[in-house]
This record gives structure tokens, sequence and C-alpha cells, in this order.
């Protein structure tokens, strides 16, 4: 692990503009420097960093983070490795004050379920540098190094306990037990999950490594093994390949789905760089989710028979309740005995996206479906259409995509709206808009702006603007209620335990991977509409000062109503008449 005080001390030495002006040309205007945002498409920059806060934002796409969390998205790095990267560029050595066997040792022993992951990563990808009949299974199957190192392609050796070299504690570790990544039987004998098996990490969307799929170089069964569920990895909620793509779904607007790591593999080393895979399970109402924060069109692909459309079928239903009128999904069927990794191989990345023409949109999908067995020249057959249709309609979360759908369904069943609508009231009406709201990252900041802050949250946006504003405040008698409250408390104590801490990146890398994060990543989003140097410390002390007597005013009245039912014990009652005084006395 890297100590956190190398991280801030690395963020106080690196200037972002400098980082990002590695990567991206910067145009000064005014205090900031703006650019066309590398993480989305688009022809006026919207992209801006600014070298006081050492953050970087985008208005149009809502990125926004520090010089490492610009690496890592940028270069697609982990955490680790963007440190070291950035580390090395201006010459400062990452700390590894022991030696490296030491510090092997020691990091197996003492780190986390990600870290664990990591080394068996390294270890598989070590290992199929020195099997031959691997990189052979690869390389007939079109697999590029390049490719492979993308995907962190690797191999799990013959033999029962091969990672008992990368895990010195491989026979008592628990943690590396609920890693999944070895197996322990009733004897109580250990041994490792994958064996002779090309591995295929599963990263989430950060990056890390959550899981692995380990396929047979030949026959065998199963052809892949997956890890289990673990505290890491739910394969309802991951999509496999998502990290690797996110740079490509953003400069083309688009996610292809498939059923396969080969498919992704495959695909990618056909310049379709934007193809994700589920793991193993249907498409689940999570991935729709996930899918649609990332894109607005989502192609789903899947094998031409009868076992292909049954999946579609239920990624549609999965999809009904993420739908939103600016998504556009789409159902792709590849000709009958192909799947997306032979068939890209055959006509190429032009030949496969030509196919999206003719793929069915959602409602194409829907109908053609629902009308398949149905005689439509009958009333028992339009009469079953509708009340197939009806369940499934309902769900649609799309307000106008719902209305053209009821209007498609009054078509071709011969009823007007309003006989439809007296079978199935339209729910559209009465519920404008609420279900339509989107992720915060794709609202605007101004939309942001307009929602009321709470007083905590308007003093963690101070903070987060001007972190020396909250050196040496009295944590004590604030309330730690709420969200906005434990985080803003959680802000001024890091600040008073550490004084190396000095900007809002270092404060966001404090809390990486925290459960804070998200609040904080928020928060400062937020701070980014006020530019300028204004002086924010009498605002600050006004602010807290009300913050604090709005804590104290609930102590007292909770004191109130305790003294109406009981009488209240001598430390009570001393409580309350300090708080009374105070409360005056200011
Ligand atoms: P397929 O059986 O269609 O295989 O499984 P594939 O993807 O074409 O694999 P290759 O081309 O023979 O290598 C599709 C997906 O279903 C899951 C895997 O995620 C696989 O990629 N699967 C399949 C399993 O989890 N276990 C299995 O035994 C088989
Ligand atoms: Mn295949």
């Amino acid at each position: 692990m890297i100590p956190q005080s190398f991280i801030q001390e690395l963020l106080n030495r690196l200037d972002i503009v400098d980082v990002v002006e590695r990567y991206v040309p910067l145009k000064k205007a005014g205090a900031n420097y703006v650019a066309c945002c590398p993480f989305h498409n688009e022809k006026s920059p919207s992209f801006s960093v600014s070298p006081t806060k050492q953050f970087y934002h985008c208005f149009g796409c809502g990125v926004h983070g520090s010089a490492i969390s610009f690496v890592m998205e940028h270069q697609g790095l982990s955490f680790p490795e963007a440190v070291e990267e950035l580390a090395k560029s201006i010459g400062l050595p990452v700390p590894h004050e022991t030696s490296q066997r030491e510090q092997e040792t020691r990091a197996a022993h003492n780190a986390g379920l990600p870290e664990m992951m990591l080394q068996a990563l390294h270890f598989y990808r070590e290992q199929l540098k020195h099997s031959e009949t691997a990189i052979q299974y690869f390389k007939k199957r079109g697999v590029s190094g390049e490719i492979a190192a993308r995907f962190g392609l690797g191999y799990a050796p013959e033999g029962w306990q091969n990672l008992a070299k990368v895990f010195p504690d491989y026979a008592q570790s628990q943690a590396l037990l609920e890693t999944g990544l070895i197996i322990e039987n009733d004897e109580g004998r250990r041994y490792d999950r994958f064996r002779d098996r090309v591995m295929f990490p599963i990263l989430n969307a950060r990056g890390n490594v959550i899981g692995f799929g380990g396929r047979v170089l030949g026959a065998g069964e199963p052809k892949y093994l997956n890890s289990p569920e673990t505290s890491l990895f739910q394969k309802g909620q991951e999509l496999y390949g998502l990290f690797q793509a996110r740079h490509a779904i953003r400069a083309s607007g688009r996610v292809v789905v498939v059923e396969g790591y080969m498919d992704v593999v495959a695909l990618v080393q056909h310049g379709i760089g934007y193809a994700v895979a589920t793991l193993g399970t249907a498409t689940t109402p999570v991935h729709v989710q996930k899918l649609l924060r990332a894109a607005d069109e989502i192609i789903f692909c899947f094998d031409g028979d009868a076992a292909g459309r049954r999946a579609a079928w239920r990624a549609l239903e999965n999809a009904l309740a993420a739908l939103t009128d600016t998504a556009r999904l789409l159902f792709l069927f590849l000709p009958e005995g192909e799947d997306p990794d032979t068939y890209v191989r055959q006509v190429g990345q032009a030949g496969f996206e030509a196919n999206f023409a003719n793929a069915l949109t959602f409602s194409q999908f829907l109908f053609k479906e629902l009308t398949r067995d149905l005689d439509l020249t009958t009333d028992e057959g339009r009469a079953k259409l509708v009340q197939s249709a009806k369940p499934l309609i309902e769900k649609v979360a799309a307000p106008a995509l719902q209305m053209m759908i009821r209007k498609r369904l009054a078509e071709l069943t011969g009823l007007s709206t309003a006989e439809l609508t007296s079978l199935m009231p339209n729910p559209a009406v009465s519920r404008p808009q609420e279900s339509q709201s989107r992720p915060s990252q794709n609202r605007s900041p101004q939309v942001k702006a307009r929602r009321a802050p709470s007083l905590p949250r308007q003093l963690l946006r101070m903070v987060l603007q001007q972190p020396d504003l909250a050196r040496g405040i009295q944590i004590e008698g604030l309330d730690d209620g709420g969200s906005d409250e434990r985080m803003l408390l959680a802000v001024l104590a890091l600040l008073n335990r550490d004084p190396h801490i000095t900007t809002p990146p270092a404060i966001l890398e404090a809390f990486r991977g925290a459960p804070e994060e998200a609040v904080l990543s928020e928060a400062i989003g937020e701070t980014w509409a006020w530019d300028g140097e204004f002086d924010l410390a009498q605002e600050f002390q006004g602010a807290l000062e009300q913050l604090r007597s709005s804590a104290r005013q609930k102590r007292i009245d909770s004191l109130l109503a305790l003294a109406k039912t009981q009488t209240l014990s001598p430390e009570q009652k001393q409580a309350l008449t300090r708080e009374l005084s105070t409360g005056r006395a200011s």
C-alpha cells in the first residue's frame, strides 16, 4: 500500500495544469484553463482545469477530480499505477522503504481483498509469459499482445497450490478465502480455484480487480469458471470490459452489450472499443442503469437462435423501469451459428457496425415478440395483445416513449387511445417527470445550484473551496445527524489531524475508496461555479455559528422535552443550564 502521506506530498508537488497538459492541449481562460473534454465528444470546450483548486471539471459530462483521477481516467490506470506514473514524472520515488521480498510478504499479510485480487492478476499475467500453450491459445484466437495487456489476460497454471507462492499465508488467511481465489474442502485443505485456465480479470468501474473468469484451453467442463459472488463481486451488477471501454463509450455515445468474454475481446481487437459483456447472467436492471449512465444508445447483441431471443426478451423486461426518453435501446440479432467473436472476424468493424441499422428498436422488438403467436385479424388475438402488453407498457419509465407505445398499441388493436386508456389508465399523465430524474452527473451545474443546500452542505463547500478556513475549528458541539453533517465533521477532523492537507484534491484523495467519497466528490463539483478570490472567512464563521446554535437548540429542546416526562438528573440539569447560558452569551 502507498502511504497516505505520500499521496498528499505527491499532490502538493504536482501542478494539475502540467499534468493535464501532457495529454490535452489547454488554453488559458481567465483564472482557469479550458479544452474540449477528453472524456466526451464535443465541439466547444466545457472542460476546465483550475490551478488554484488543483482540480479539473467538465460542465458537459460532469467528470471532475484530482491530477491522480485524471491520469487514472485518461490512461485507464489503476490508482497505484497512476500514482507511480505521476511520481515518476517528477522524479519522486514512491516509498518502497523495505526490500522487495519483505514488502511482498507484508503486503500479502495486510492487504485487503482488492489488493489480493491485484496480486493474483499480476501472478496470472506473469504465468502467461511462461506458458507457450496459453500464448498459443490466445494467438490462435487472434488476440494480440496489446489487447491481452489491455484486458490483463493471464494464465492460471496446472497444479493445486500455485497461489501459495503469492500468498505466504495461503493456509491460514481468512481474507484469501474470501477472495474466492481458493477453495477449502471439508478436511480443511485448501487449493486454487483456477487451474490450467486462461484468465480474464473482471474489473469494476473504478478499475479494481473484483473477480476472474477462467476458460479451459481445450474441451472440458465447465468451459468458463467464474469467481463466486464475494463482497467485492456481484455479477448481476458488473459488466465485463466496462472499465476498459469507458473512453470509447464516451467518444461514440454508444455501448454494445454481448454475452461472452471473448466476444468483448474480439470486438475490441477489431476496433469496436465500446463493447461490454454481462457475466453469464441475464441483463439486470442494475446493468441497464449503469449502461444508460454511460451512454444513451445501448445495442444488445444476441445470437440469432431461440436462446438468444429469450435472452433479449429478458433484457427488454429488465430495461423497462430504467428507460428514459433520451435512451435508445437496440436489439441486434446475429446470423444463426455466429457469435460476436466469430462474426466480427468475418465482417470486420465496418461490417459489424453496418448491422446496427438492421437492429430492432425497443418498441419494434416489444411488438414483434408480443404479436409472435397472435392472429391480429381476430378480436381475440387483439384482446390478448392488449392484455399481454399492459403490464409491460405500464412499467416503461420514459413518459414520452410510453405514450408512443400506447399509440402504437391502439393502432395495432384498432382501439382509440381513449378506449385504450379506459383499459389501462395512463400513469404518465398523473405522474409527470419525477421518474425522469437522471443521475446527478448528467445534470447541469446550474440545475444543481438551484437546489437550496443545507447549512452543513454550504459549510462543506466553503471548506472545500478554502480548506484553511477550517483549521483549528472545534468539532465538539456540532450535530452529526445527517449525511452532510457527518461529511463536514469528517473533513474538519481530517484537516485538524493532518496539517499537510491543504487543497481540495488532497481532501478527496484522503477519502478515496471510503463511503464518503461520492458525497465529497459531488460537493467539490458544486464549488466549481464560484470562482474568484473573494474572502470566505466571514461567511464561514457566520454559517458555523448558525450550525452550532441550531445543534445547541436541538439539545436544549430535547432536555426540555425530557423534563416534561421525568425529573432531570443533576448532570442533565447542569447541561441544560450550561447550554442556555452559552446561548445567551453568543
Ligand atoms: P458461450 O458458451 O456462448 O461461450 O458463453 P463463448 O463466450 O462463445 O466462449 P468461447 O468463444 O467458446 O470462448 C457465453 C458466456 O457465458 C458464460 C461466460 O461469461 C461466457 O463468456 N459462461 C459460459 C459461463 O459462465 N460458464 C460456462 O461454462 C459457459
Ligand atoms: Mn464464442
